[in-house]
């Protein structure tokens, strides 16, 4: 079949790797793609946000699946246009994807269904924002109700931070996105990344990942998009992955069915875990990115057989062979990210990795020019390896790390540090 991917990153990368691995893939075309995915698979350029394009590209080539990899386009409604067109998509209706694109919309379905998550409170001013802070003191958290490039969840760890937190989004910095605060509980905890493949009513969890978002070592510095990824997360035992789909997950997807607006996609719940106990913190509606890196190590080929299955409804018979190994991704990004950064920096050394099923150098924001690979982006590589144990796939993928030339990237030193 003639697959469509849409992104440009890691996570598209790694998607584009497991399903060309796969016989069933005959013809695979990844729009925008960046320079790692050119080498594995055409490249479109294609405005992906507008969804009457991406169905005429498809009409053109011919394309029989598409694979939606970022939260931007399911939100603009993307796959419901696929869909409409009859084509075959993998990914979330924008009615679906409200789960990601409106932090207040989450809050509501776990009222409704009884799913566990963090007490909260909505405002659409700040004076009762601030007053509501006042009175509850801190810790609190602080969030945009909409998407705000993974930017818009401020900690009020200290009053003053909670009451500045509700000055910046409701004075405009997350523009649109920030119309609507939400103020949660300050939850403790060890987060986790649980992956679910629902199809609007059969889930398929596929697999647990932890990432590290925070810019330094130690988990210091500011948020990122994330710094590194491990899969499995051990801190999602058995027991605890089945309260999460019984308490949380499952009835989720019920709810969102009820309403009309079944899920279709990758459900990623960021859950935080205590006392032997998951919460939900928040939904996202495609994989996570560096999560997926990993995950797609993990499954290989069957992965595509899994997307099919989701998209075509067909999760009730679907199964997930594991092997019982660990992958680990490394984030390298350019230097100070996630402030800004220069671009354009060569990165040499590259041509000279493994490239298999075990070691995977995943390109996120590259460009070829030249003959060479330069960066264009804050995150840049996710150098990915897979072992028999976590510290073997960290010791690979450092491996690989410290044979790539770059010398304006930077990378953290202790992606893993939680399980090993
Ligand atoms: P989100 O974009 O909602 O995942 O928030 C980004 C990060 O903020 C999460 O990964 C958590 O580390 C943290 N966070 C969000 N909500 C809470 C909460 N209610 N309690 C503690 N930490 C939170
Ligand atoms: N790595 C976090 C995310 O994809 O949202």
């Amino acid at each position: 079949m003639n697959i469509l991917i849409l992104g440009g990153g890691g996570r598209e990368h790694a998607l584009a790797w497991a399903v060309k691995q796969n016989p069933k893939c005959d013809r695979l075309i990844v729009a925008p793609g960046n320079a790692g995915i050119a080498a594995i698979a055409e490249t479109a350029s294609l405005d992906i946000m507008d969804g009457a394009q991406v169905v005429s590209f498809c009409e053109e080539n011919a394309i029989d699946f598409v694979i939606v990899g970022p939260e931007a386009p399911l939100a603009a409604g993307v796959a419901d246009a696929t869909r409409a067109a009859g084509l075959l998509t993998f990914g979330p209706s924008a009615a679906a994807a409200r789960l990601e694109a409106s932090k207040a919309f989450t809050k509501e379905i776990c009222d409704a269904c009884g799913a566990p998550t963090a007490g909260y409170a909505r405002f659409t001013e700040a004076a009762a924002a601030r007053a509501y802070v006042q009175a509850q003191g801190a810790p609190l958290v602080i969030k945009a109700d909409g998407l705000a490039a993974g930017k818009g969840v401020i900690m009020g760890m200290t009053l003053e931070e909670a009451l500045a937190g509700i000055d910046e989004i409701f004075g405009g910095a997350f523009g649109d996105a920030g119309a609507e605060v939400v103020i949660e509980e300050f939850m403790t905890g060890e987060e986790a990344s649980f992956f679910i493949l629902s199809d609007g009513e059969n889930a398929l969890p596929i697999g647990t990942a932890q990432d590290h978002k925070r810019v330094g070592d130690g988990d210091t510095g500011p948020n990122t998009g994330g710094m590194g990824a491990y899969s499995p997360a051990p801190v999602l035992t058995d027991a605890i992955q089945a309260q999460a789909m019984a308490e949380i997950v499952l009835p989720t997807i019920r709810e969102m069915a009820r309403r009309g607006t079944p899920f279709s996609g990758v459900l990623y719940a960021g859950l935080m875990i205590e006392n032997g106990r998951a919460r939900l913190i928040e939904y996202n509606c495609r994989f996570g990115d560096p999560e997926c890196q990993v995950l797609m190590m993990r499954l290989g080929a069957q992965a595509l057989d899994l997307l099919l299955a989701c998209a075509e409804g067909r999760l009730d018979s679907a199964r997930v062979n594991w092997a019982d190994d660990h992958a680990l991704t490394v984030v390298m990004a350019a230097a100070g990210y996630p402030g800004a950064y220069a671009k354009g920096s060569v990165i040499r050394g590259l041509e000279a990795l493994p490239e298999d099923s075990r070691r995977m150098v995943f390109h996120a924001g590259t460009t070829a020019r030249d003959g060479q690979i330069a960066a264009t982006g804050g995150r840049v590589l996710n150098v990915t390896a897979r072992g028999d144990s976590l510290r073997a796939a960290h010791d690979a993928a450092y491996a690989m790390v410290d044979a790539v030339d770059w010398p304006e990237g930077f990378c953290r030193r202790d992606i893993g540090w939680r399980a090993l």
